[in-house]
């Protein structure tokens, strides 16, 4: 819970508009031209009783057209019909003759992807992570809602975003995408991203389902996991996202889970996702995660993507030989097409438009200065005061230019191309680190008229202590770089930066450190540095927010999604398994798809350690971490009184919360609880 908190205590509680009441004033153009002839196009009905009518009037071509994807060089053949798509990741024909748009999908983890390709231009919100950061669930449908527009700008109606895997591994590449390390905090945020989303008329995702936790060997791995511990831990955070969400679709991810792939694995897909959770929307596969047709089909895979290697003609095949029965055939696109008529793609069709570029440099600037989180101010260095610090030494990698964002499938492209290149140089690529144009050097100078602002890369530690030991203060901007598929060698800084962050710290003992990271990085310096801000990949407005933080126009409010540790050694698993050679797809082979459709030989990755994710391993194994999860300061203080349990069916847990400093600000609040011992559960959780 975010309480707003002024000189005394007082705070308010937000309310999202439920997606389900939006939906309810939804009214269109093609409903009303179309209604006489196509009856389903009636909004006043359920999706349910319209999807069920499309289903009636559909061919089996047209049926098995909605099941899958048009291709995608790499990973399917393409399909001619593929011209029509938006430019996207995954694009579905629309069906004219009964008034069924084409899907058109975009990934769009903390903006819209590809938009630099496609001579678009979309906003770079700070990280999902750093979403989590903020605690917020009205940021989060914010955030779900400036994205959800942005596709919309853009003609897409369908976002891939919606990661909600657990910081089990935090070297995993994608941990910026995701959520932390909570089920709970995770499951709740993810969830209002997907209702602000969803709010729009856009399909929503959630993603990648799952225990798709390490990079390394994803189209391989095969994950041994204990049934209880899955289901309160990674599982739960999905199960949480759904319930908050109602979302469209769940995508199934790469790995293998005991033995099936995650899409033809009948037990996540249909006895846990389908049953237990009563999931309405469509399971589309991850791109090129799908591997059969019979078996995915009664699994509970709905759709395929990218292309068509077993949902066409195979599909086709087996459905008229019976093998997959015309039931089970018309559930898959019964799904797909309530779906669309739920969240009011059909009736509410997205219109181009311009993307408002300054709306989303405030949200982006807003959402980034809720979760930067105060992790250190010894002496009350910060906030700085503009009138009395004369002179600033800025240090650190690319900081007089830009900010490093997350890459692979959900990297956002930057205005001008990559900051650290000619305007216009720098396309997005894989695997390669982009640097958005958001200027620390510049945001500091602006708030600092009059005082002396210098600026050094830390290429020669040697040379930057020597500068920075006169200055009154020095920042330091570190930065550790993430992507889709890689994991980290290890979590500490790259480039020689924790020597550099070491000397400038001895040199001057007013040394801010701010890192730029997807998730925990490992601080060999902490004790040496004044104060420590975690900034995450901070979006298209970062310098400005992280400015605004440092010199008290904000005062800091977030709180850890993810524990900090003190070292590698000190995690579940001390290093990451990795795959075979005959578990990596072939990349230079243009046939790499068939490799990874006919399936990679399996390594085995058993999470040995269950529930306990996180500070429930840290807890549990009574190991001392650099910061723990919920952990951040402010630059105010807060006592809590009053603490009263109700117990009963539903207990509650009321308290007081005061500032009891001189300065407004936001608190996290945050209740655990325990279960009886005999539960042999971890110490707490968060609830
Ligand atoms: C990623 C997905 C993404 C898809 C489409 C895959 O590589 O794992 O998260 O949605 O590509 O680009």
């Amino acid at each position: 819970m975010r309480l707003r908190t002024h000189a005394v205590a007082k705070y308010s509680l937000f309310f999202s508009l439920s997606f389900a009441i939006l939906n309810l004033l939804v009214s269109s153009a093609a409903a009303q031209s179309s209604g006489k002839e196509h009856p389903w196009m009636n909004a006043s009905l359920s999706p349910d009783e319209r999807a069920s009518m499309v289903v009636k009037e559909m061919t089996l071509d047209e049926k098995i057209s909605m099941l899958h994807g048009t291709g995608m060089a790499g990973l399917s053949p393409m399909s001619p019909s593929a011209i029509h798509s938006n430019g996207g990741a995954g694009y579905v024909p629309a069906i004219s003759r009964l008034s069924i748009p084409a899907i058109q999908m975009s990934v769009a983890a903390y903006g819209v992807r590809n938009s630099g390709e496609n001579g678009r231009y979309s906003t770079a919100l700070p990280s999902d992570i750093a979403g989590a950061a903020t605690w917020d669930m009205e940021g989060a449908y914010a955030y779900g809602a400036l994205i959800g527009r942005e596709l919309r700008a853009q003609g897409f109606n369908m976002s891939l975003g919606g990661g909600v895997n657990l910081t089990r591994e935090p070297r995993n590449g994608r941990t910026f995408e995701y959520m932390g390390e909570d089920p709970v905090l995770a499951g709740k945020m993810v969830g209002s991203v997907m209702k602000g989303l969803q709010a729009q008329h856009v399909l929503g995702d959630i993603k990648h389902y799952a225990l798709n936790d390490q990079e390394s060997g994803r189209n391989a791995v095969n994950v041994n996991i204990d049934e209880r511990a899955a289901r309160e831990s990674d599982l739960l955070a999905f199960e949480i996202a759904l319930q908050e969400s109602d979302a469209a679709a769940f995508m199934c991810s790469y790995n293998r889970v005991h033995g099936d792939y995650a899409c033809e694995n009948k037990h996540l897909l249909t006895d846990v996702l389908k049953k237990d959770w009563n999931f309405k929307g469509f399971v589309l596969s991850d791109w090129g995660a799908a591997h059969s047709a019979a078996k995915a089909s009664a699994a509970g895979m709905d759709h395929e993507e990218p292309g068509w290697i077993f949902f066409g003609d195979e599909l086709k095949k087996a459905v008229e030989a019976g093998t997959v029965s015309q039931a089970e055939l018309d559930d898959h696109v019964h799904r797909i097409l309530r779906a669309m008529f739920a969240t009011g793609v059909i009736d509410d069709p997205p219109q181009k438009s311009v993307v408002d570029a300054m709306g989303g440099f405030e949200v982006a600037r807003r959402i980034e200065e809720q979760a930067i989180v105060l992790l250190k101010n010894d002496g009350a260095l910060l906030p700085l005061d503009a009138s009395k610090v004369h002179s600033i030494v800025i240090i650190g990698p690319h900081a007089d230019v830009g900010m490093i964002s997350g890459g692979g499938s959900a990297q956002v492209d930057p205005p001008g191309g990559n900051a650290i290149m000619p305007p216009g140089k720098g396309q997005t690529r894989w695997l390669e680190p982009m640097w958005f144009p958001t200027s620390p050097l510049k945001s500091v100078r602006a708030k600092t008229a009059g005082s002396d602002v210098q600026f050094d890369s830390g290429a020669d530690p040697a040379k930057a202590a020597a500068l920075a030991k006169s200055a009154d203060v020095t920042i330091v901007f570190a930065y550790q770089w993430e992507s889709e598929g890689m994991d980290l060698p290890s979590l500490s800084l790259p480039e020689n930066q924790d020597e550099l962050i070491a000397k400038v710290a001895a040199a001057n003992p007013h040394t801010v450190v701010v890192v730029e990271s997807g998730g925990p990085v490992t601080m060999p310096w902490a004790g040496k540095v004044s104060a420590i801000l975690e900034a995450w990949f901070a979006g298209s407005s970062g310098s400005d927010a992280v400015a605004n933080v440092l010199f008290g126009v904000v005062n800091p409010s977030a709180k850890l999604p993810v524990t900090f540790p003190r070292s590698e050694a000190d995690l579940p698993h001390p290093t990451i398994v990795q795959p075979p050679p005959e578990s990596i797809p072939n990349y230079r082979n243009h046939d790499v798809w068939k490799q990874i459709a006919a399936g990679l030989a399996p390594f085995q990755v058993t999470y040995s350690e269950g529930v306990k994710v996180g500070y429930k391993w840290y807890d549990a194994e009574k190991k001392p971490v650099l910061f723990p999860f919920g952990y951040g300061l402010s630059y105010t203080t807060y006592s809590y009184s009053n603490l009263r349990v109700t117990t009963g069916k539903t207990p509650r847990v009321t308290f007081t919360v005061a500032n009891t400093g001189n300065r407004a600000g936001a608190e996290v609040a945050e209740v655990y609880a325990s279960l009886p011992a005999s539960a042999s559960e971890p110490p707490k959780r968060l609830v």
